[in-house]
């Protein structure tokens, strides 16, 4: 159900401001982290770091890039193909704005896309990342065939979302966010790795981070 009035993400609700102030303040935004969702905010960034092993010439597909919190693991100079998706365009200004302060904006292309019919062609990308974006969609299995379809194989596909299988403390939260229109139906850890395995990438571990899961698979 969604409340009227609160809008979702296409909409740029307030709370995709204070989600960005979050991950973009690694100490007070650590500590909301900490105690609102149990999950260490280090983690994300440490994520990042698959971005920053690319080859030059590799394409990277980030989606849905938010605020471009992904860009941490981008380095100058590195020479790499880098999409940005999302399907608010406020979104990709953030990310544009964000890429041009980490001195990056010369390898990162905004794209408005919705992540359940991306405008991809098959096997074009050599890593997908999604941070924080799975709880998000209204169809998480469609994201991601979308996302591995895309994905080339020997590929790797990472990232992290708010699952459904970390208990009741975390209840609220999703239940909440469902409310507000933010999150959609989301998934257990068990579910994403078997969505994974069907779509050829095998293997896949959750790391858990309090209400959060990391997962970071190759494409066979
Ligand atoms: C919680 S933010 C995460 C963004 C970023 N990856 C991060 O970790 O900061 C969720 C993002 O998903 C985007 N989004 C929601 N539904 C989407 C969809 N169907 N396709 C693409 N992006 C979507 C929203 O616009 C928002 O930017």
């Amino acid at each position: 159900m969604k409340v009227p009035g609160l809008g979702g993400w296409g909409d740029d609700p307030a709370w995709a401001t204070v989600y960005d102030w979050s991950v973009e303040h690694p100490r007070a935004g650590g500590l909301v982290w900490r105690f609102g969702i149990q999950s260490d905010l280090r983690r994300l960034y440490a994520a990042t770091d698959e971005i920053g092993r690319q080859p030059a010439g590799a394409r990277v597909l980030d989606v849905p890039c938010g605020g471009g919190v992904a860009l941490r693991g981008l380095r100058p100079g590195q020479g790499v193909d880098y999409v940005a998706a999302d399907i608010a365009q406020t979104m990709l200004d953030r990310t544009m704005a964000a890429a041009r302060r980490r001195g990056v904006a010369d390898q990162v292309v905004p794209r408005v896309a919705d992540v359940g019919a991306l405008p991809f062609e098959d096997d074009e990308f050599d890593l997908v990342v999604s941070f924080t974006g799975l709880h998000c969609f209204p169809d998480p299995a469609r994201a991601v065939v979308e996302m591995t379809r895309v994905l080339r194989p020997g590929g790797v596909i990472t990232g992290s979302a708010i699952l459904n299988d970390t208990g009741l403390r975390h209840e609220p939260l999703r239940r909440g966010g469902r409310l507000a229109g933010l999150m959609g139906p989301g998934c257990t850890g068990a579910e994403l790795v078997h969505w994974l395995a069907a779509r050829g990438v095998p293997d896949v571990e959750v790391e858990r981070s309090g209400a959060m899961g990391y997962f970071r698979g190759v494409k066979v």
